[in-house]
């Protein structure tokens, strides 16, 4: 259920405030933002130029930075940017100013069903830093409905934050976001701003993996295989940094 469907915002545990300190910090909490586009770019470059009508659509695209990427890098495609929250959705609007006649964007809620026999079939679903949302087996249904949504030739490339396997891997992961997120803050305000919300909001899961009960990543792993188990070929890690990584497989 989608766009005119859907018109109550859904209940998915990611709240207005979360959506507005992200608008504001997202970036600086996001280890190496412009190189994650760039590395989905890559990505989605042979599967787009394989489709005659290429359709690429963003899960849960926050304040929209990759769609517009996507939109800007691949003049032929059409974007479906879709999220649970009205303020992410104006922010996607607003980043994407330049692209509307190719982009539409909708109310929706990853851990429901009913949006997922897309028509017709997209040539890519990409998603960044929100299928962590979901537990282990709804993450399996995902992977596996996508799998039939998709396009023959379709490609699904997952941006997320990982769950370690031991308490010496959080503790990297966790030292690793924080190391970055003081240095994108430095870059960009040439102060700790960034990383003093970092530290307030609590966002650094991997310092404390039960805190949050929204949060539910799983390992790289498991991902990796469900991917394999739900039909995916070429599945493939092409990024990995501070517990975040770049996961992507395609339907033969
Ligand atoms: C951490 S932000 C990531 C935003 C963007 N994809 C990025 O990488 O910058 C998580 C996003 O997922 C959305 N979200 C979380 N749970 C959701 C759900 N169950 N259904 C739809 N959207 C959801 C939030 O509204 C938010 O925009």
């Amino acid at each position: 259920m989608v766009e005119s469907e859907l018109t109550s915002v859904p209940d998915t545990g990611w709240s207005e405030q979360d959506s507005a300190d992200f608008i504001a910090y997202g970036p600086e909490f996001t280890p190496e933002g412009d190189r994650l586009r760039e590395t989905v770019l890559n990505l989605l470059a042979p599967a787009i130029t394989d489709s005659e009508t290429p359709h690429v659509v963003e899960l849960c695209c926050g304040a929209g930075q990759l769609s517009a990427a996507i939109l800007e890098r691949f003049p032929s495609a059409r974007m479906s940017a879709w999220d649970g929250s009205p303020a992410m959705l104006a922010e996607t609007r607003e980043t994407c100013a330049a692209y509307t006649d190719r982009l539409d964007t909708q109310l929706f809620n990853l851990a429901e069903s009913d949006w997922r026999d897309v028509n017709p079939k997209p040539t890519a679903f990409v998603s960044s830093l929100a299928v962590h949302h979901l537990d282990g087996p709804q993450k399996q249904s995902l992977f596996h409905d996508l799998y039939c949504a998709l396009n023959p030739g379709g490609l699904f490339v997952l941006v997320d934050i990982i769950m370690p396997t031991t308490p010496i891997g959080l503790e990297i992961a966790a030292k690793q976001w924080e190391d970055i997120v003081r240095s994108q803050s430095m870059a960009k305000y040439g102060d700790l701003r960034a990383l003093v919300a970092f530290e307030r909001l609590g966002w650094n899961f991997f310092l404390a993996p039960d805190a949050d009960p929204i949060d539910k990543p799983s390992s790289l792993v498991d991902q990796c295989l469900w991917m394999r188990e739900s039909g995916f070929q070429a599945v493939d890690v092409s990024f990995y940094r501070a517990g975040h990584a770049i996961l992507s497989g395609r339907k033969p």
